[in-house]
Formats: C-alpha cells, sequence, structure tokens
C-alpha cells in the first residue's frame, strides 16, 4: 500500500520518478505526487485520482530537476485529494517526505507540533514527520541526524523517503519494517517500494534491512541503524528475465489472468512433479534464479516431517481462501491437524504453535502486512516455516527457511485470480508431497492424485471455451444488489472467493456462506430480487448441498449453480446453471471458482468499472 521511489543522477528526473511509479500503482491509486529540487528550489506536484492525472500535469510542467521522490497514494488517514496527497512539506517548503505505513502515535505529535507552533495542511499522519524532521533540522542544521531523532519518535511500522532543497545532492530512505529497495546505477542511483519499479534501471540493488536508513547520493549509498552506527552490504543482482506486461489483445489484465490460468498450472506442477509415477520433489533448491539469499523449495528431512504434529496457515484475503481449501487438503491427505487464520486476526492473541508445527505464510505479494507479523511470531516461537509466494524476491521469501514460488508472472489487475489457482495448486502439490513422506496415502493413491491434478489444467481450459455462455448468464444478474454464494466442504472457500470477486469488481454486496448454515441467519435476507448462486459438484456433500438450495429456491431467490456437465438434477433446480466439466470432489476447488471469476468480470464489464484496478483496493497490502 502506497508505493515510494526516488532517483538522482544526470538524467531528467520526473520521467524516471513517473515510469517507477506507473510500477508501483498497483500499491495504490488514490492520488500521486513528486517533489523534485529544481534550480535549487523544492518543487511539489500532486494530484488526486489516478497516476494518469500525474503524468498529465509532470507533461505541462515538465520541472527540470535531477532529483526527486514520489509516491503514489492508498489513503489510510485523511480522504484521497490533492492536500493529502504526498508529499508533504514542512512550514518553509523546503523539506519534503513520502510515507508508506502508519504512524500510530501521530495523533500526540500532532498535538505537540502544533502546541509548538505548527500548522498543518493535511489530514494525513504523515505530515507529523516532515514537521519533526523540520523541527530536529533547525537545531543543527544536520539532515541526517535530525531523521534519526525524528524517526525514533515515531511508533507504527514505515518506510520514507526525505528530499530537502538544503541538501540537494541526496535523498534519505527509511525502512522500519516495511520495504525499501535501492537501486544502483552508474553516477545514478534510486529507491523503489518494490524492487520492480528499478529493474528497468539497474539490477543491482540493495535492500534495506528493518529500522534502517539509507542516505542517497549519484556516487554511493550509506546504510546506517537508527542508533547512527554505520552499516555495510553488498548489493544482490536481480533476476533480469523480462516481465511481459502486456494485455496481449485481451480487454482487461483480468480477462487475460484469467485465461492464463492453465498455463500457470501447468508451469507450477511441472516444477515439482515430473511424473505421475514419481514421488513430488519440493526440494528444489537448485532451480533457484533469485538473489541467492532465497531457500527455495521445501527442505525439511523426512524426521523432521514426520514429527510434525500441527499445521498453522496465516494469509489474507484471496490468500485465505486458497488456505482454507489448503487446511482441508492437509487433514484429508497428511492427517495432521491444522488450522487456518485470517493473518489480521492473531494480532494481540497467543499463537499456538511450537517447534513441532509447520507454519505456513500464503501471499501473492509476499509483502501483506499482517500476514508477514503472524510468520515472524511463529518463527520466534520455533516453528518451521513454509512461505507460499508469487514474488521470489519478497520480505516473505526472505523470512522463510522453505519457499513454494508460484509461477504465475507479474499479476497486473488487483483482484488475485491466477495466483489464487496457483496457491490451490501449491497446497495440493504439498498436501501429497507431506502425505508420501509420512505414509499416510499409498503409492496407488499417490499416483491417482497426481494424475488427476495434472488433468486440471485442461478442465479449465475447458471451462474458458465456454465463457460466452457464462457472460450470457452473467449479465442477467448485474442488476442485483446483493448476491449469496453458499457452498460445503471444499467449496466452501469457492463460495467465500466468488462473493469476494463479485464485490471486489462490480461493488455488488455479495457473501459467501457455508450452505448448511444459511437456515442458520442468512436465509432472512432471500427475496426474488437476490440471486444465490450454489457451487454444486458430485461428491459427499452433493446431496445436502443441493438441499440447501432448495430452502433458498423456496424463498423465491433466483438460483444459479456451478455443476458439472449433465447434472440433470442441477438443471431442473436452476434458473442457469454455469457448467464444468466432471471432476473429482477433492479438485473442484481449482475448476468450480473459474466460471465465477468470469461471471464476476462479466458483470463488473457490463456495469462499466474499473476493472483492473477497482476503487478503494491495493494490490499490495502493507499496512496492519
Ligand atoms: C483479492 C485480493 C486480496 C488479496 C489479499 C492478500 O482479489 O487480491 O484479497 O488476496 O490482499 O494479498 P497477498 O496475497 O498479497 O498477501
Amino acid at each position: 500500500m502506497c508505493g515510494i521511489v526516488g532517483y538522482l543522477g544526470p538524467s531528467q528526473a520526473f520521467p524516471v520518478l513517473l515510469n517507477e511509479l506507473k510500477c508501483l500503482e498497483y500499491r495504490g491509486y488514490d492520488s500521486a505526487g513528486v517533489a523534485v529540487i529544481e534550480e535549487g528550489r523544492l518543487c511539489v506536484l500532486k494530484a488526486a485520482g489516478k497516476l494518469s492525472n500525474l503524468e498529465a500535469l509532470l507533461e505541462s510542467k515538465r520541472p527540470k530537476a535531477s532529483v526527486g521522490i514520489g509516491h503514489t497514494r492508498w489513503a489510510t488517514h485523511g480522504i484521497p485529494n490533492d492536500q493529502n496527497a504526498h508529499p508533504h512539506t514542512d512550514k518553509s517548503g523546503t523539506v519534503a517526505v513520502v510515507h508508506n505505513g502508519i504512524i500510530e502515535n501521530h495523533e500526540e505529535l500532532r498535538d505537540e507540533l502544533k502546541s509548538l507552533g505548527y500548522e498543518f495542511a493535511s489530514e494525513t499522519d504523515t505530515e507529523v514527520i516532515v514537521h519533526l524532521v523540520s523541527h530536529e533540522y533547525a537545531k543543527d542544521q544536520d539532515l541526517l541526524q535530525s531523521i534519526l531523532r525524528a524517526v525514533k519518535r515515531l511508533s507504527g511500522i514505515f518506510a520514507l523517503g526525505i528530499v530537502s532543497q538544503k541538501h540537494p545532492d541526496r535523498i534519505y530512505a527509511v525502512n522500519h519494517h516495511y520495504s525499501l529497495s535501492v537501486g544502483l546505477g552508474d553516477n545514478e542511483n534510486f529507491l523503489a517500494s518494490d524492487s520492480m519499479a528499478v529493474r528497468q534501471y539497474t539490477n543491482r540493488v540493495i535492500k534495506l534491512d528493518q529500522s534502517e536508513l539509507a542516505e542517497i547520493t549519484t556516487t554511493g549509498v550509506r546504510l546506517f541503524t537508527f542508533d547512527g552506527k554505520e552499516v555495510k552490504r553488498s548489493p544482490i543482482a536481480l533476476d533480469t528475465s523480462p516481465y511481459v506486461i502486456d494485455k496481449c489483445g485481451y480487454k482487461h489484465f483480468l480477462l487475460k489472468e484469467i485465461h492464463e490460468q492453465p498455463l500457470v498450472l501447468r508451469q507450477t506442477l511441472s516444477k515439482y512433479l515430473r511424473h505421475p509415477n514419481h514421488p513430488i520433489d519440493l526440494n528444489i533448491d537448485h532451480l533457484s534464479t533469485g538473489s541467492g539469499e532465497t531457500a527455495y523449495g521445501v527442505h525439511l528431512t523426512e524426521e523432521e516431517i514426520k514429527g510434525l504434529d500441527r499445521i498453522s496457515v496465516f494469509a489474507c484475503g484471496t490468500a485465505y481462501h486458497a488456505s482454507m481449501v489448503g487446511k482441508l487438503l492437509l487433514e484429508e491427505l497428511v492427517g495432521i491437524p491444522c488450522e487456518v487464520e485470517i493473518a489480521s486476526e492473531i494480532r494481540g492473541r497467543k499463537v499456538l504453535v511450537n517447534e513441532s508445527t509447520l507454519a505456513i505464510a500464503v501471499s501473492q505479494s509476499g509483502e501483506t502486512a499482517d500476514t508477514l507479523a503472524a510468520l515472524k511470531e511463529a518463527k520466534s516461537k520455533g516453528a518451521y516455516t513454509l512461505g507460499i509466494t508469487n514474488r521470489a524476491d519478497s520480505h516473505l521469501a526472505h523470512l522463510t527457511q522453505n519457499l513454494m514460488v508460484t509461477e504465475c508472472g507479474i499479476e497486473v489487475s488487483v483482484a488475485a485470480t491466477k495466483t489464487y489457482l496457483a496457491q490451490l495448486a501449491s497446497f495440493y502439490l504439498l498436501a501429497i508431497y507431506l502425505a508420501e513422506k509420512r505414509g499416510t496415502i499409498s503409492k496407488e493413491r499417490a499416483k491417482e492424485l497426481k494424475v488427476q491434478l495434472n488433468l486440471v489444467p485442461t478442465m479449465i481450459e475447458q471451462i474458458l471455451a465456454r465463457e460466452e455462455q457464462i457472460r450470457d448468464v452473467s449479465v442477467k444478474y448485474a442488476e442485483a444488489h446483493d448476491v449469496v454464494f453458499i457452498g460445503r466442504g471444499l467449496n466452501f472457500p469457492t463460495a467465500l472467493e466468488g462473493a469476494l470477486k463479485l464485490k471486489e469488481l462490480s461493488y455488488i454486496h455479495a457473501s459467501g456462506y457455508a450452505a448448511g448454515e444459511l437456515k442458520h441467519g442468512p436465509i432472512a435476507v432471500l427475496d426474488q430480487n437476490v440471486p444465490v448462486i450454489t457451487v454444486l459438484v458430485p461428491g459427499a456433500v452433493y446431496e445436502k448441498t443441493l438441499s440447501n438450495a432448495q430452502e433458498a429456491r423456496a424463498r423465491k431467490a433466483k438460483m444459479i449453480c456451478v455443476a458439472v456437465d449433465g447434472d440433470e438434477q442441477a438443471t431442473k433446480t436452476f434458473d442457469a446453471v454455469l457448467a464444468i466439466p466432471p471432476v473429482d470432489e477433492l479438485f473442484s476447488p481449482m475448476t468450480s471458482v473459474v466460471p465465477l471469476q468470469l461471471l464476476s468480470y462479466f458483470i463488473a464489464d457490463y456495469l462499466g468499472k474499473d476493472v483492473d484496478q477497482p476503487r478503494n483496493l491495493a494490490k499490495s497490502v502493507t499496512v496492519e
């Protein structure tokens, strides 16, 4: 959430800052701004709304500067407008600050600074930082020391970029439990919240550690702890394989990413699953392509795996839904009790893990603050750690002893689709892997599971080929104000994910329920105006799910279902059927979600919503 960038060197700063910001827009798009030093004077330009508004402003002003910082905002304190947009400046207009994170004691500091005569121009927590720095600077005109003194007064977790017209040859970057990378060029240096933003200029990067400050000039970078002690760190090399950020003819990235799912699945599966006759191999550090700091693969010994007595999974949002499926798979195949926690919900609670627990953190971005906090807590208690992420260079990847990287490439659309499928695939692989090691499934069963798993990408292709039918059904429900999704067992998470996608993309209120829970309360909301979407696949809970759907039908709800081809009961009971190829119940979460992703997409597109960047969202949720 919120993206910070910086540049200093021989080139014009504003096009570079803009290019860096474009790579970080996924972190928030409520407003954007830059502060550059133009002919010795600080010049701040900012604009509410998408980055394109700032781009237009910069194109019209074209500030001549070779040093600057920039920001793209996801609002926490203060509505998204020009005033609250970053950078924020001090009273004299000489220092500018961009900020990612939350300053928890900002109210107290604001009162203190106000009593000292400082006036506030915005409602943001960020503004206290710039006044604090300025207040400290007045004491000794030492910017580095002033920042260090100011930072010590701040509570919370944060990353900062700071420039001052009194020191036009440098940028200061501060990292406190966030991510900030300095990209090293030739006589020029770059700053960004995500190293992806500097990759277009350099592949040599220094990542700031926790509670660290960087003084960046054109000729070098000096790192300091918050106690002012200088530290040395060598740069790491970024993976240079090109990212393809192109809609490839699709109307939206989201639709393209939904269509990429068969390929993504095949790539994730083929990495670990060579042949159904062979055991799954998750110990693949030989495939490491990243910084060399990351432990790719699962390296637990057979003894350690056999000694596990509990699995705890931490995740948020869509990753949480994937983890709910993961829990059921792990319990079913490996027989180890597994709990899944919404990472934000364990704050302030006891985390009951120990040295026999495998703690799994699942996060597409690998930067979700709550997920990282849960993981750190589990790690501090001695649990084995495993990360499942799409970003091998993320914070999460560096924190875990074991790592499964989903092979999705960049997911541009803010709503997660292909990464959900890849996270599911990772759980299937992990569950089979652990079950083979612990001997909880026979060789034949393991082979059968691997054969089934390999069939899933083709089934998804078959669903995608029915896209037109799904669109025709979907748009009929586009005017609904409330939609209810129900499912049982392995497809309860599918119902939750279907509801989340619809809410995010179309802004229609939608809720997902365990189908059996409908009659315990939610059924009260049903009438002829509320579509109920049931995930109904053959298996242990088919009949019961069908009965729950009948209960909804008796309340005159509009009835839609996801069911397998040839399901006559479904055709009789529901007004519309989104058909998927016949599938073993165990694997159905990977296919049943696809028509729901498409349904949400088609409704949102029909309603003219901003499909790839829905309002109020950010792809990387780095605040708690
Ligand atoms: C939904 C979505 C979010 C994320 C959640 C966790 O489409 O994208 O719910 O799943 O913010 O993000 P990661 O996986 O990056 O930890």
